[in-house]
């Protein structure tokens, strides 16, 4: 019998098709994202599992469904899965590291540029026919080079940001659990890094120890005219909190592709507001990313069907 690989959507590339025979594919084709009671439902006959960061796969989904072998994700953010309850139930968890690193580093920028040099609303005004004349005051914006960046998590992509901040002239001010040397960083406590940068970029991951690490108090804290950046989780920021502060215009602006609840609603206040920037969460959002993406997703869901180590695995443990 084929072990039967449960994927919860389609994705560019062709990886799917070329998994050996002895593994079987059930693609869900909804027209909605499934949910998580019919993902509980067909994976009491899967033997593994590949998802997207959209799926839930928590301590009683993986009760319900004992029978899974691997849980591969398509992402390299695993706040949606309970990785230590994979771990006890001895199921290797895949993730997608390295490849969307730079691609997530550059969308960061776009977001920076955008909200600073006010792109979009300029798109807006051009497109709205209100450019009748050039203006000397017109749309004035914020100067990356010779601004502080404030970034908060210096692993792969927090690193990357910084060699992308130094192109641009920019001072780099850090602040993380681990430190290293890295030529360019000044290291500061969280407060200090709130207080004096001009840009703030979040790129910690979401977990117990970030979650709302950006609360009410330290998002009023963060300078005035300053610009946040998440491309991170929304759970890490306060959002109602990040709002207030983006109506009152005490802070310059935000460029935001992540929220506390996705997909963010129409009603959002966030979106009443010109000094802000939303994006639906596609950091890793380019072609070739994707492709790479959804080869490594593959490769580690069939390797744990196979019985053999996950090239990218987030619990080593569970060989132990
Ligand atoms: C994207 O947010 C990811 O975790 O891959």
């Amino acid at each position: 019998m084929p072990k039967r690989l449960y994927v919860t959507e389609s994705f560019p590339g062709e990886s799917l098709s070329s998994v050996p025979e002895d593994v079987s594919i059930d693609l869900w084709k909804g027209p909605e994202p499934i949910t998580y009671r019919e993902l509980a439902e067909t994976l009491k006959t899967a033997d593994g599992l590949l998802c997207m960061l959209t799926n839930r796969v928590d301590r009683a989904l993986l009760e319900e469904t004992r029978s899974l072998s691997v849980v591969s994700s398509m992402s390299v953010g695993l706040d949606h899965v309970d990785v230590a309850a994979c771990t006890e139930f001895g199921i290797p968890v895949g993730n997608t590291p390295n490849v969307l690193t730079q691609t997530t580093a550059e969308l960061t920028f776009a977001l920076m540029l955008a909200a600073s040099r006010r792109v979009v609303e300029s798109d807006r005004f051009v497109r709205e026919g209100r450019w009748k004349r050039w203006d000397p005051e017109l749309l004035l914006g914020v100067d990356l080079h010779g601004s502080v960046l404030g970034i908060i998590g210096m692993g792969r992509i927090g690193q990357t940001v910084t060699k992308l901040a130094l192109a641009f002239g920019m001072e780099v001010m850090a602040w993380s659990r681990t430190r290293r040397e890295i030529e360019g960083v000044v290291w500061v406590p969280l407060e200090i890094l709130l207080a004096r940068s001009d840009f703030v970029s979040i790129h910690v991951s979401l977990n117990d120890s970030t979650r709302n690490l950006l609360d009410r108090d330290r998002v009023m804290n963060i300078k005035d005219g300053a610009f946040l950046i998440n491309t991170s989780r929304g759970g890490i920021v306060d959002e109602r909190a990040l709002c207030e502060r983006l109506t009152s215009g005490e802070l310059g602006g935000a460029g935001l592709d992540v929220f506390e609840v996705e997909p963010l609603s129409a009603k959002s206040p966030l979106l009443n507001l010109e000094n802000v920037v939303v994006a639906p969460h596609i950091g890793s959002a380019s072609q070739r990313t994707r492709v790479r993406m959804g080869e490594m997703a593959v490769a580690n869901a069939v390797a744990g069907l196979l019985g053999k180590k996950l090239p990218n695995c987030a619990n080593r443990e569970v060989y132990d």
